[in-house]
Parts: C-alpha cells; structure tokens; sequence
C-alpha cells in the first residue's frame, strides 16, 4: 500500500498543479447571481426623503435597517445598517469598549480575555490580538461550546471580558449552537458580569446548503435571557451578493448600541447609501434574499459533496472530519500531530491550504491535528484534483512514508 501512495504522490506532483483552497470566497458563478446590482437604477433619495448621494444617516438608511430588522428578527431601533465589512463592525464593537467600557475601559484592564471556541476564524484572533486581548479557547461540541469549558474558563481567569464566535455553521468546523446552548452561554456569562459581552459574528446565518437545525433568533434568546444590552449580533452580505462591496448589520441594545454609535460618529460620517440603497431595491425582502441564497446553495452544495466523497475515501484511523450543512468550510481533524506536515506535502503537489493553526490563538493548535478546507471558489475539477492531493497527503503523513 506504501508504494501505491508513494507513486500517487509522484504522478500528482508531475502534474504541477496550482491550486488554492486556503480562503472561503465566494466562485463566479455565484457572484454573476448578483450581477444585476451592478446596472440597478437607484432613486437619489430615500423612502423618507434622505438625500442618499449626500452626507447623513450615520446608522444608514431606514429601508436597509428594515430588512436587516427582519433579517435579525430585532426591532428596528435595535439595527444599524453599516459598511460593506460586518468583520469592520465586529472590530469597532471590541474598539469602543477599549476606549469607552465602563466602569473601565478595556484599555485599563490587566490582561483582558476573551473566550474563543476553537477551532475559530483566524481574524477574530488577529482583531483581538491588534488590542492585547488575549483569547482563551474552549472547544466546540456539536450543539455549540462546550458549557462546562466555558464555566471553568470564567471561574480560572480574570478580567474575561467577552466570548467571540460564529453560531452557526461555525467557522470552520460548521457547528450550528442549539438553542439551549445560547441559553445556558447567555446565564453562564451574565452570571459572571452584566457587562460580559456576547459578540456573535453570523456571518453564516442564511447560508445552509442542505437542511440544518433550527436555531431560534438570536435576539429573541437574548431578550428572553435579558443580556440584549450586552449582546451584538453583526452579519453582512458579503457571500450574499459581492464579497467586500455589500451591506453589514448589526443589532444590540442599550449601553453597547450606545457604545457603538459612540466610537462611529467619530470614525465615519456615514455609510455608503447609495449602496445601501441598491441592495434594498434588488432583494425588497427578506423572502428575496433567502430565495437568492437558494441559487448560491445550489452551487455550493455539489462541492461540498464531493470534497466528503472524496473524504470518506480515507481509511477512519487517519482521522475525522466535520460535514457542515451550510457555510464556507470543512474541517480535517488528523488522529495523529501531523497538520503541518499534511498542509506542506499538499503544498509540494501544488495544492494551497490554510497554514495549520491558524484557527487556534497564536497560531498555535496544540494537538497540530485541525486542517481547514475552503471547497467553493475552485471548479469542481480542480477541487477534486485538490482533494486528491489532499487525501494523499493525509495518507503519507499518518502512515509515515517515506517520498
Ligand atoms: C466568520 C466570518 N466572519 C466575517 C467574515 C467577513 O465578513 P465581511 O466581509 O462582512 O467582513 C468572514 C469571511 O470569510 C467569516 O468567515
């Protein structure tokens, strides 16, 4: 068997392939769903007469806070339509609470914390590292975080100021937390502070590609636990229409929405309207950007089942892998410390892959074993020549061979 794998490695590399899977953008294919933005008319004012081409609006436009109201089942004075980045309104969430927290500000504490689910997204930890935030990682459990985890990291550090996750098809591992989970982590974190912030980037939140459990509203779980003033929920749609050039949302309430608009109104005079604007004249409603999300789903979908097929292929003993029914990404969880050592034996067959720990702070994964795959925005025959590469990789690795 050794020398089979030997000799699929060796025809592999002679095919000097150059392929990416390191980053979950969205294909073409998926932005030509979108291209009808790109020639939208858009009025030069709003429903209630706000000139969109001028100055104004800080918090954006009513109609784009609308649809993120019912996108986030929020009430509207919960929402702000922000920029074309919810990773941007995440960032100016933990920067005004370093500046202005109170009764103190992050800035003043010793050593501030925050509790991170791993594995996580790597920006979420190089935000808070930009603030010397350190991030403490709990594991993830298919429900969501592990609660006992999360208990104990509270009880064993000072100053945890936070938690930051993606609650749905986590990113990259696609866990989708359950409603209890939310519930117990809500009680769990009040309990310890009424100004522990609960950050939820959901990003993923309309992004299933096969049935997935329900998850209740985010803010009707945060309302029923009473932690809305202490809870932001950002999305945006990034994989929804252009990657980088859409919408982001926020809601929260009381002292963090105070919060925020704070640190904004110094920072930004106002979002893009215009383009505010035009994605509200191009879904209309929610209802249009789910059925939009339908046609993206349908993309994803046969790449993510081929990357499984390709994956089931791979004797159990190697390791196990998270099948996620929505989101971006897929991870590989290798039995033995060797992820570093498969993501470089795929980089000598010329197959790119997220550096082995990133999704852990510091880069570091202390088992070496996580490995993240990002199957959309390659064809379907590269991904499979990807995953080719990739399960001869795991396969050289684990049994040790040889090349
Ligand atoms: C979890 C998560 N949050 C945020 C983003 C970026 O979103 P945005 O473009 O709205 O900043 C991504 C993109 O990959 C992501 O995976």
């Amino acid at each position: 068997m050794h020398q089979e794998i030997t000799e699929k490695f060796n025809s592999l590399k002679e095919k000097q392939l150059s392929i990416d899977i390191t980053r979950g953008k969205p294909d073409k294919d998926q932005l030509d769903l979108s291209n009808a933005l790109l020639d939208i008319s858009v009025p030069t004012t709003s429903e209630d007469g706000i000139d969109l081409r001028n100055y104004g609006e800080p918090f954006g436009i009513k109609e784009a806070r609308e649809l993120g109201a019912d996108l986030l089942d929020a009430p509207l004075e919960n929402i702000l339509a922000g920029e074309q980045s919810s990773l941007l309104l995440c960032y100016q969430t933990v920067l005004s609470n370093f500046l202005f927290a109170e009764p103190t500000p992050w800035k003043d504490l010793d050593n501030p914390k925050f509790i991170c689910p791993v594995p996580g997204f790597d920006r979420h930890f190089m935000m808070l590292n930009d603030f010397g935030i350190e991030a403490i990682p709990v594991p993830l459990k298919n429900d969501g975080i592990d609660l006992e985890a999360f208990k104990e990291a509270l009880e064993q550090n000072k100053n945890v100021i936070g938690m930051l996750c993606v609650p749905k098809h986590s990113n990259p591992s696609g866990e989708v937390y359950s409603d209890k989970n939310l519930e117990e982590l809500f009680k769990i974190g009040k309990d310890s502070s009424n100004k522990f912030l609960f950050l939820f980037d959901h990003a993923y939140l309309i992004h299933d590609f096969l049935p997935t459990p329900e998850q209740k509203p985010l803010w009707e779980i945060a309302l029923q636990e009473k932690v809305q003033d202490q809870t932001v929920i950002t999305t945006s749609f990034s994989k929804v229409t252009f990657g980088g050039g859409s919408i982001s949302f926020m809601a929260t309430a009381g002292y963090s929405l105070d919060l925020i608009k704070k640190v904004r109104t110094t920072m930004i005079i106002c979002p893009d309207k215009i383009n505010q604007k035009r994605h509200v004249e191009f879904f209309k409603d929610v209802e249009t950007v789910k059925a939009h999300m339908k046609e993206h789903a349908k993309l994803i979908r046969p790449k993510f089942e081929l990357a499984y097929s390709h994956l089931e292929k791979l004797p159990s003993e190697c390791g196990t892998f998270s099948k996620p029914t929505g989101g971006y990404f897929i991870t590989y969880f290798t039995s033995k410390p060797i992820a570093k050592k498969v993501v470089n034996f795929c980089k000598e067959m010329g197959v790119l892959i997220t550096p082995a720990g990133s999704m852990y702070p510091n880069r570091h994964d202390p088992d070496d074993s996580a490995i993240r795959l990002a199957p959309t925005y390659v064809s379907k025959e590269e991904l499979a020549s990807a995953m080719e590469v990739f399960i001869t990789a795991v396969e050289l690795a684990h049994f040790d061979i040889s090349i």
